[in-house]
């Protein structure tokens, strides 16, 4: 069990204000920190040099002094990648916001589990609002919802999911009981966290069949209809067809709506 008593002062925000200088100090420091390093971090490069020496040493289960502590956030920052420089380009791993930065701290401050409503009676209920509206600007009809995932790869995953169980019926009887095989429809330049949730869902790699894409890297329609067609005919099963709104290399966008309307 956890010694409370034991711990340093500001470990936990004591829930009856008890703590409420130390833990300014804490947060003070580290904000200060943070913006003194951002403010100029025009003057670091985008890529650090390749640090050849131990960054850490051993890592205390006792906890370190503040002191410590902003020494290891000043190492931190001197080595990691630095997408604030002006002359960083990512299309993908973008300069966050000031906004994003401060609404990370405030929602771990709540720690809400987004399971169940009662979890999370707030942001349960925000995220299905903020991805009706998405889908809205994507034209997908008032019915279309999503989740919100921790990134592409689980995106990718828990999108086929859902694909494979409510077009190849497969939720309780599984694979097995498919008389075709299953095939998704992908773009050449299509991102490969597919085929892992391919080999992930049970469907093997050589179930992503991929599309030609055009010089702008976006999926050719033309070559996806003779290539549903073609699998029909050889007794497959294509279930899917996933298209990209950014894609790994250049940021294209396949052509989405022309698809959805197909
Ligand atoms: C188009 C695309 N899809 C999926 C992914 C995988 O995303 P993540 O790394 O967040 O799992 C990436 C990552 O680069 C990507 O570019």
């Amino acid at each position: 069990m956890m010694k409370i008593g034991v711990l340093p002062t500001d470990s936990f925000i004591d829930p009856n204000g008890k703590n409420v200088k130390e833990v300014k100090i804490l947060i003070d420091a580290v904000i200060n920190l943070v913006v003194n390093y951002a403010s100029n971090s025009g003057d670091h490069p985008p890529l650090s040099p390749e640090c050849k020496t131990k960054l850490f040493n051993e890592f205390s289960s006792d906890g370190i002094p503040t002191e410590e502590l902003l020494l290891q956030l000043e190492t931190i920052f001197k080595h990691s990648m630095n997408p604030l420089n002006p002359g960083y380009m990512g299309h993908m791993d973008s300069i966050p916001t000031l906004i994003s930065c401060l609404s990370e701290f405030v929602t771990t401050v709540l720690n809400n589990n987004m399971l169940s409503l009662e979890m999370s009676p707030v942001f349960s209920k925000m995220e299905i609002q903020v991805l009706q509206q998405f889908t809205q600007m994507f034209g997908l009809g008032k019915n279309a919802g999503g989740v919100i995932t921790s990134g592409g790869s689980l995106a990718n995953l828990q999108a086929l999911a859902v694909a494979r169980n409510s077009i190849l019926q497969v939720k309780e009887n599984g694979l097995t009981s498919l008389t075709k095989q299953p095939v998704i429809l992908v773009s050449e330049a299509s991102h490969t966290s597919l085929h892992k949730a391919a080999m992930l869902l049970g469907l093997g790699t050589s179930s992503v069949i991929p599309v030609k894409s055009n010089p702008n890297s976006q999926m050719d329609t033309t070559d996806l209809e003779t290539k549903i067609t073609t699998l029909i005919q050889e007794g497959k099963q294509p279930f899917a067809v996933v298209a990209t709104a950014g894609t790994t290399v250049t940021g294209s966008i396949d052509p989405l709506y022309c698809l959805y309307q197909k």
